[in-house]
C-alpha cells in the first residue's frame, strides 16, 4: 500500500463519524482531501460544512457542497483533519499547509476531532517535523529571536502567506514533551497568531491507514 493509499483508508473511515443533517468540520490537506471525496457522496444528506482553509472550501464547493461560516454556527459535532506529527496522548503537530490558524479555529468550535493520518504519522516524541508558527509580518523577526530563546531553529517559510495574511516560521530542532506548556508558551509571545501544536484541544478518535486496514483509537 502506498502512502496515499493509507491517506486515503483513512479519510473514508471518517465517513462513519459524519451525521445525517448536520455540519461537518473539515480541515486541510491530502489526507482531508480523500475524506473531502468521501463526504461528496453524502451531500444530499449534510447542510453542509465549515472549512479550515481556502484550498478545501474550493474543493468542497467543487464537489456541491455548502460552506457555512464559523460565525454562523455555536457549534459542530465533529471535526475532521489531518496532522502533521501525533503522539500517544494525542497532541499534534499541525500547519505543514500553513492552514493551522483557522483549523485550531474550526477544532475550537466542534465537539469531537477525528484526526486521520497514514502510519508515517505516529511519533514518541513531537518535534521532528519542523512546529509552524503563524505570525504577522511586522513580528517576524521579533518572534524569531524568542522561539531561539525557547530552544527551537526557526526558518521563514519563503514565498508561503497564509489565508489570513501572515507568514510562517517552521521551528526545527524541539523536542516537545510538554505539548501544552510550550503551545501557551509560544502563544504569548507578541506578534505570534498561534502555533500549530494542537494539545490544549488536542484529537479524540485518531483513525491511522496502515497496509493492513484502518486502525482507530479513541482517547
Ligand atoms: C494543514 O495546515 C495541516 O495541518 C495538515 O492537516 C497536515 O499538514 C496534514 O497534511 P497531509 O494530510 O497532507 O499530510
Amino acid at each position: 500500500m502506498t502512502q496515499d493509499e493509507m491517506k486515503k483508508a483513512a479519510g473514508w473511515a471518517a465517513l462513519e463519524y459524519v451525521q445525517p443533517g448536520s455540519i461537518v468540520g473539515v480541515g486541510t490537506g491530502s489526507t482531508v482531501n480523500h475524506f473531502i471525496d468521501a463526504l461528496a457522496t453524502k451531500k444530499d444528506e449534510i447542510k453542509g460544512a465549515v472549512s479550515s482553509s481556502e484550498a478545501s472550501t474550493e474543493r468542497l464547493k467543487e464537489l456541491g457542497i455548502e460552506i457555512f461560516d464559523a460565525n454562523e454556527v455555536s457549534s459542530l459535532d465533529v471535526y475532521v483533519d489531518g496532522a502533521d506529527e501525533i503522539n500517544a496522548t494525542f497532541d499534534m503537530i499541525k500547519g505543514g499547509g500553513a492552514a493551522l490558524t483557522r483549523e485550531k479555529i474550526v477544532a475550537a468550535i466542534s465537539k469531537s476531532f477525528i484526526c486521520i493520518v497514514d502510519n508515517t504519522k505516529e511519533v514518541d516524541v513531537l518535534g521532528k517535523f519542523p512546529l509552524p508558527v503563524e505570525v504577522i509580518p511586522m513580528a517576524r523577526s521579533y518572534v524569531a529571536r524568542e522561539l531561539v530563546k525557547l530552544g527551537g531553529d526557526p526558518v521563514y517559510r519563503e514565498g508561503v502567506v497564509t489565508d489570513n495574511g501572515n507568514i510562517i516560521l517552521d521551528v526545527h530542532n524541539m523536542q516537545i514533551t510538554d505539548a501544552k506548556a510550550l503551545e501557551t508558551q509560544i502563544n504569548a509571545i507578541v506578534g505570534v497568531v498561534t502555533n500549530g501544536l494542537f494539545a490544549d484541544r488536542g484529537a479524540d478518535v485518531l483513525l491511522i491507514g496502515a497496509p493492513d486496514g484502518v486502525i482507530k483509537k479513541s482517547k
